[in-house]
């Protein structure tokens, strides 16, 4: 299958990172607020490292965590999009959706409406039977964004991220599922 590196929706562009995009992705993953759920800001060379593992995802897999810009001013503001899951859990092997935005594009519903657009795309054109979210607990935001675009909150899958310390506070995650038929129904009432 070709590649999926660019979707676009009513106001973004989503498409593949540029090497320009980095200093407003190590600016927005260094911001302590976007990062209040994970455990460290970003520095600037964890930034870059994660951009070449994005460009590794999409040329492994055909898709990936999309940048998004907005298309009244040009903007890069983040990345929403979908990624095969790195890590062993009870609800693995899976493909998960995320997102961050910078600070100063939070509230205008733009993350919901690259998660939908992401979304669809991964049920129609990818083909995929399920999708799934996850945060640490008490990231309401991003679970505001799941419950947004359908997803349901499935307390038997909820876990301790792996990848976390067994006394780090926000080891502790909730897991959030959308089927295909789930979706389809969102989709026909
Ligand atoms: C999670 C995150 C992307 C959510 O961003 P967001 O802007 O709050 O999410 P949305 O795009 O869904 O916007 C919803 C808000 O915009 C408002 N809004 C304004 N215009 C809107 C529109 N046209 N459509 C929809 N919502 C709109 C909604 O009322 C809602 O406001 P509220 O939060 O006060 O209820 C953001 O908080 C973030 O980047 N956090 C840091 C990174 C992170 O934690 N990522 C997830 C890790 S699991």
């Amino acid at each position: 299958m070709e590649p999926i590196l660019q979707l676009e929706s009513a106001r973004l562009v989503m498409r593949q990172f540029r090497d320009e995009d980095l200093a407003d992705f190590a600016a927005m993953s260094a911001d302590p607020q976007v990062m209040r759920y994970f455990p460290a800001p970003l520095s600037r060379l964890e930034s870059a490292a994660l951009i070449g593992r994005v460009r590794g995802h999409f040329a492994e897999h055909g898709y990936g965590l999309w940048a998004l810009e907005r298309k009244d001013n040009g903007a890069f503001i983040g990345f929403t999009g979908l990624g095969v899951v790195g890590f062993d859990a009870p609800f693995t092997p899976a493909v998960e959706i995320g997102w961050r935005l910078a600070r100063e594009h939070w509230g205008l519903g733009y993350a919901s409406e690259a998660a939908w657009t992401a979304l669809r795309c991964g049920f129609d054109r990818l083909g995929l039977k399920q999708v799934v979210a996850f945060a640490t607990r008490a990231n309401e935001p991003s679970q505001k964004v799941m419950q947004a675009i359908g997803m349901h909150h499935d307390p038997d899958g909820d876990f301790a991220h792996p990848r976390l310390a067994s006394d780090d506070p926000l080891r502790d995650h909730v897991l959030y599922r959308i089927t295909r038929e789930q979706w389809l129904q969102t989709l026909h009432g």
